[in-house]
C-alpha cells in the first residue's frame, strides 16, 4: 500500500487515477481547488484543498506521502498552457522543501513531443489546431525541466496521441520517447488503462528520472 497525494483528482484523467489507486487499496489524498468537486466517498479516500502553482501548497499536500501525482490541466483556454510549465516548477520548488527522501514526483505529461516513424515529434504534423501546439510545447518545455532535475524523483507520463474515457482492460504497452500505435496505426489509450500504467508505476517503479509514453 502506497500513500498519494493527487492533484487534479476531479480532472478527466486524475479521477481515473484516483479510483484506479482505490481500488488497488492505495491511500489516496485528493488535492483539488473545490472539494465540492470530488463527490466519491471511501474509506482510503483524504480530502484536501491546495494550489499546484503554490510551492508551499505542493509542500503542505506532498508531506507524509509516498508518492505525489500531478494530473492537473485546464481545457482548451490559454491557462492551460499557462499551468504546465509552472506547475512543474512549482511541484519540484515544494518537493525540495521536504528533504531527502521527499516522496516521488508523477506527473501526466503530453504526447506532443513524442517521436513518430519517420523521425519528427508529433508535434511536427501538418495541421495541429494552434491551442493544440501550445499545449503540446508547454508539456515538452515542462518535460525540459524536469529533465534538468537531478535531486527529485520524477517520472513524466505521456498518454497516446489520443487519451478517452473508455474500457478499462488492463493491457497497454509502454516505449520511452517513441509515439505507440496499435495495429490499425492509431496512437489511442483510454484514461482507465492510462491510470492503470500510473498505479503499477506506484507499486514498482521502473521509470524514476525518466519519461514513458503508455498505449495499445
Ligand atoms: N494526448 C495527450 O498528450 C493528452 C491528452 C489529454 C490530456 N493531456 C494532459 O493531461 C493533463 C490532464 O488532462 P485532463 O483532460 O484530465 O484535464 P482536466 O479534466 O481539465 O483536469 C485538470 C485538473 O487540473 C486541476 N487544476 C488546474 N489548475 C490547478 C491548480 N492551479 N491547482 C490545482 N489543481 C489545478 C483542475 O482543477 P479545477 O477543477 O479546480 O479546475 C482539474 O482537476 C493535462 O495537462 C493535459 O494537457 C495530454
Amino acid at each position: 500500500m502506497s500513500t498519494i497525494a493527487l492533484f487534479g483528482a476531479n480532472g478527466t484523467i486524475g479521477s481515473r487515477i484516483l479510483h484506479e489507486a482505490l481500488r488497488r487499496g492505495h491511500r489516496v489524498t485528493a488535492v483539488v481547488r473545490d472539494p465540492a468537486k470530488i463527490t466519491t466517498t471511501h474509506p482510503d479516500l483524504t480530502v484536501t484543498t491546495g494550489d499546484v502553482l503554490d510551492p508551499a501548497s505542493v509542500a503542505a499536500a506532498a508531506t507524509g506521502h509516498d508518492v505525489l501525482v500531478s494530473a492537473i490541466g485546464g481545457g482548451d483556454g490559454p491557462g492551460h498552457v499557462a499551468t504546465i510549465r509552472p506547475a512543474a516548477e512549482s511541484l519540484v520548488a515544494g518537493l525540495r522543501t521536504l528533504g531527502d527522501p521527499a516522496p516521488r514526483l508523477i506527473s501526466v505529461g503530453g504526447a506532443g513531443s513524442l517521436r513518430t516513424p519517420d523521425g519528427a515529434q508529433v508535434w511536427d504534423a501538418e495541421g495541429l489546431p494552434e491551442f493544440l501546439l501550445q499545449i503540446m510545447h508547454a508539456h515538452g518545455d515542462a518535460l525540459d525541466f524536469y529533465r534538468s532535475v537531478p535531486d527529485v524523483r520524477w517520472t513524466s507520463i505521456s498518454p497516446a496521441a489520443t487519451i478517452e474515457p473508455g474500457e478499462r482492460t488492463g493491457s497497454y504497452r509502454t516505449a520511452l520517447d517513441d509515439l505507440l500505435t496499435d495495429a490499425e496505426g492509431t496512437s489511442r489509450i483510454t484514461t482507465e488503462d492510462y491510470a492503470v500504467a500510473v498505479v503499477d508505476e506506484i507499486e514498482g517503479p521502473r521509470h524514476v528520472g525518466e519519461r514513458f509514453t503508455v498505449g495499445y
